[in-house]
């Protein structure tokens, strides 16, 4: 593979046009929860558009030792025959989820009504992660369940009878949501989740297509015990978080616009699009015609072009909607003239990385003004970036965001420990120098 081992580094050459057209590869968010709901459900599941990239392939592994039959006939196809809710069985080893913190969650709902025990680990990254925000709402359902100092190893005791709970999320999280939304599938009861704001809605959706009734009123999203899942056929779509950077590279460089093909737009996934929107961006969505089947996620064709951007104060209602795209926002409003701040962010703190940390450290070795704030950034734009050598701390998107800014640099950029950009984007170097960025891995 040629982007493994943890001294993979990019080398970005300064400047350069973007055009064309691409697309990304499949969601990430739906290809985990496609191969979790085909491994629980009854009946076979057949996915398209499945993203082969490390994080779900810990999903699919993980399945597989929970002896699902799972294969692959092309690298982004996937057949999944389920065992039922009850049918799964006892892995024997630890699940190594790797850098995958939605696996991780995710099993832990899965996991926790199981007639049998489990424990998950990580890598390093994921092993600092917090899971007590999951496990607590579990323990109230009457789970089992182990952290360490609130970390992974996670150590599930399976208790099968679990009871339904009526739980205010903390934080919006769709993680969190998801895991209680799980559980409650085993639960005696009707399980509520009441979200403080919109968080990602992939697995209500999901679950719909699978044949399960989930009700939603206002801001609380519910499912009674006792459900079954029926196998289904799941397309994915590109995923908008790996479109993201395309989305600001064509803003910086696509004289003559970029065009982003088959983009998942789920509302609860686009707002960077608002932002960037905010900021001037010329940005037109192509809407595909609706899919009318339960479930469906709404997709699009996106074109940019090179917009002169200005600095926002980002709304807070869209800091939930835009979660995983603020490494490459911040580039965006380091390029764009005027002040920009985001409040409300205090999440990107236990990302893969310390994303507000590891982005202000970034942007200072490039010469641009910037406040680290405690939940947020504050940036001043408009000045371009000089060139130097980034510390991507291990995060996919850390390392995407700074290869994005050599667009607009005045010398090199030289990106260090990318190995994990192979988490979400595979074919990421590959997909960005056919679009223009002058990008190597020496
Ligand atoms: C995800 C939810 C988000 C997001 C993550 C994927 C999901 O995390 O940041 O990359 O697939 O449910 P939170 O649930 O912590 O907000």
């Amino acid at each position: 593979m040629s982007s493994s081992g943890t001294g993979a580094r990019y080398r970005v050459a300064p400047g350069g046009v973007v055009a064309g057209e691409l697309t990304v590869p499949g969601d990430k968010s739906i290809s985990h929860r496609a191969l979790m709901f085909g491994g629980i459900a009854e009946g076979e599941t057949r996915i398209s558009g499945f993203l082969a990239g490390e994080d779900c392939l810990a999903t699919l592994r993980a399945l597989q030792a929970l002896g699902v039959g799972i294969e692959r006939p092309q690298p982004h196809t996937v057949h999944v025959s389920g065992r039922g809710l009850e049918g799964l069985r006892a892995p024997g080893v630890p699940l190594d989820m790797g850098n995958a913190g939605t696996a991780m969650r995710l099993f832990m709902g899965l996991l926790a009504p199981q007639a049998f025990d489990s424990t998950l680990i990580g890598d390093e990254s994921l092993m600092r992660r917090p899971m007590e925000r999951v496990a607590a709402p579990l323990r109230l359902m009457g789970a089992d369940i182990r952290t360490h100092d609130g970390r992974p190893p996670v150590l599930i005791h399976g208790t099968p009878h679990l009871r339904a709970i009526d739980y205010p999320l903390p934080v919006p999280s769709a993680q969190v949501k998801s895991a209680v939304l799980l559980a409650g599938l085993r639960a005696f009861g009707r399980t509520r989740v009441t979200e403080p704001a919109p968080s990602r809605d992939h697995t209500e959706r999901m679950l719909s297509a699978f044949g399960v009734e989930v009700l939603r009123q206002g801001a609380t999203v519910a499912v009674e015990g006792g459900q079954r899942l029926t196998g289904t056929s799941v397309a994915v779509p590109a995923d908008f978080s790996s479109a993201a950077f395309f989305l600001v590279a064509g803003c910086l460089a696509a004289e003559k616009g970029l065009l982003l093909r088959n983009v998942g737009v789920n509302p609860t996934r686009t707002g960077l699009l608002e932002m960037l929107r905010l900021m001037g961006a010329q940005i037109r969505v192509y809407a595909h015609r609706q899919d009318g089947a339960p479930g469906g996620e709404p997709i699009a064709d996106i074109e940019v072009s090179k917009s002169r951007l200005k600095g926002i104060r980002v709304p807070p209602s869209l800091v939930p909607l835009a979660i995983d795209e603020f490494p490459v926002f911040f580039i965006a409003a380091a390029l764009a003239q005027g002040e920009t701040l985001v409040r409300g962010a205090l999440e990107l703190r236990v990302k893969e990385s310390d994303r507000l940390a590891a982005m202000a450290q970034g942007l200072t070795v490039l010469g641009v003004e910037n406040q680290l704030l405690e939940d947020g950034l504050w940036i001043r734009g408009g000045s371009g970036f000089g060139g130097g050598t980034i510390e991507s701390h291990g995060d996919h998107r850390i390392a995407m965001a700074f290869a994005v800014a050599g667009l607009a640099a005045s010398a090199e950029i030289e990106i260090r420990d990318v190995a994990n950009v192979a988490t979400s984007f595979p074919g990421f170097l590959e997909i960005a120098r056919s679009a223009g960025l002058q990008i190597e891995m020496p």
